[in-house]
């Protein structure tokens, strides 16, 4: 088996899995001489597509953790638009220092059903989506150089994979296999909360209509003719709040801003990231 290209696929609604998945593709297509092919799942036109890889593609394959799994809205594209056709991938993803809990072994899960064979795995604490005061900053020079060690172990190993004719068993991940369960929001009395229903709110005297946010929004949600509108479904992912240039955007639901409160008071202690590998490198 010869690898010939390296693939960097993503989805990243604020930016944290598509400079951690970027950054791991390039160094190992620089460091194995291959050429970098970037797709970028996050907006609705991109998934009208399908891939369709071969046993010569390694892909570098991420997503952000959402309650604990895959995103849900994202997960019949993760499931449908992707053929491996025995190509060799690494599910990476990204989580909010709170727990990537079942979101490794489920992309894991969804890639082996895919077709490809998973060779290794990493979850990367990062930024959290909803509050600045967690994770800020990450990854940071402790995370980025484990990275790096994992970067090193990985070229090992693709080099010994290379060498062989078979591909190792699949990367042995944490979480419940199968997932069957989602994370709870809870918030701050320690109870269960639900904020399913919320949507962005727009200071109409801060907007400039720029059309951004409507633009940006992975789900399609946001009116284009009238950007504070929101008739699509929400998934809170904050692409249009974090991208909004005016700050225009917010959400004002007690129900999430408790969650956000009770994620500020709980989470701040840093996780490690986490590396797995199928064999030994
Ligand atoms: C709706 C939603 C749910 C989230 N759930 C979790 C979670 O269960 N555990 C966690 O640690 N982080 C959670 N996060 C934080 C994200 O996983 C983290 O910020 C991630 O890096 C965002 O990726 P992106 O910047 O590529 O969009 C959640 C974020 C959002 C928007
Ligand atoms: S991104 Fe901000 S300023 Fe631009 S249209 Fe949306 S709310 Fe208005
Ligand atoms: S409207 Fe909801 S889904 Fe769309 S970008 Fe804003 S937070 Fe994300």
């Amino acid at each position: 088996m010869h690898l010939t290209k390296v693939t960097a696929v993503f989805y990243s609604a604020t930016g944290n899995t598509h400079k951690n998945v970027l950054r791991l593709a390039r160094s190992i297509a620089d460091k194995l001489g291959l050429p970098l092919t970037v797709f970028d799942y996050t907006l609705p036109d991109s998934r009208t597509v399908h891939q369709t890889f071969t046993p010569q593609d390694l892909v570098l394959f991420g997503t952000p953790v959402y309650a604990g799994r895959i995103p849900n809205k994202l997960l019949p594209y993760v499931q449908d638009g992707f053929t491996g056709n025995e190509a060799l991938a690494i599910p990476l993803v990204t989580f909010g220092n709170r727990s990537f809990d079942n979101g490794l072994v489920e992309l894991r899960n969804e890639l082996e059903n895919n077709g490809f064979h998973t060779i290794a795995g990493a979850a990367i604490p990062a930024r959290h989506a909803f509050s600045d005061r967690i994770a800020a900053g990450r990854p940071d020079p402790h995370d980025l150089k484990l990275v790096d060690e994992f970067l090193s172990a990985l070229l090992l190993l693709i080099t010994k994979i290379q060498e062989t004719s078979l591909p190792p068993a699949p990367v042995q991940v944490p979480g419940e296999n199968p997932p069957l369960t989602y994370y709870t929001p809870l918030g701050t009395d320690g109870k269960p909360t639900v904020f399913l229903k919320a949507k962005p709110k727009t200071y109409i005297e801060l907007c400039d209509d720029c059309g951004v946010c409507a633009a940006v929004c992975p789900m399609g949600a946001i009116s284009h003719e009238d950007t504070s509108q929101v008739p699509g479904t929400c998934i809170k992912c904050q692409a249009c709040i974090r991208k909004c240039h005016t700050h225009a955007k917010y959400f004002d639901d007690p129900a999430f801003l408790s969650h956000v409160a009770m994620l500020e008071e709980h989470c701040t202690h840093p996780c490690e990231p986490k590396f797995f590998y199928a064999c030994e490198p």
